[in-house]
């Protein structure tokens, strides 16, 4: 379980995440701590496309990032968005598309990390994408 330090950690480097969002198009910027199991945090935001469907969530450009540099396991991730330029004042769930690459890298008991501007509320992936389709179902 993730104790309130670290809750507060990964909520606090989302929000700073997010101020890196490249959202023109939606006006909606959001931001993502992905945990590792050793302790590291890689951070996204999301990146809008003028032609739309090439947009990328802060949760895979967090996820990308960090399997890239090698990493495979992770223990968590907190997820902050709301409209750019203000502040965080509701919760903001990782979209299908996300949840599913949280599934191709992480265990059912990973934590995610939602937050409001007040109370984080935390989820299993489990969760958030029971029943889910794996590398073991083609197994
Ligand atoms: N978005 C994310 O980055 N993560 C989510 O969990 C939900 C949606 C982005 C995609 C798009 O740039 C904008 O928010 C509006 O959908």
């Amino acid at each position: 379980m993730l104790n309130e330090t670290t809750v507060k950690a990964l909520v606090s480097a989302a929000t700073e995440a997010r101020n890196k969002s490249y959202s023109p198009y939606s006006g909606f910027s959001v931001g993502a701590a992905l945990l590792t199991n050793d302790g590291k945090i890689f951070t996204g935001a999301n990146i809008e496309s003028a032609s739309f469907s090439p947009t990328v969530c802060a949760e895979r450009v967090a996820f990308f990032t960090a399997v890239h540099n090698g990493e495979r396991n992770f223990s968590a991730i907190a997820v902050v968005g709301g409209k750019s330029n203000e502040e965080i004042s509701s919760y903001c769930a990782p979209c299908g598309v996300c949840r599913q690459v949280m599934c191709e890298f992480c265990s059912p008991d990973f934590q995610v990390i939602l937050y409001d501007g007040k109370e984080p509320r935390i989820f299993t992936l489990s969760q958030l994408l029971p029943e889910s389709f794996v590398k073991a179902n083609m197994e």
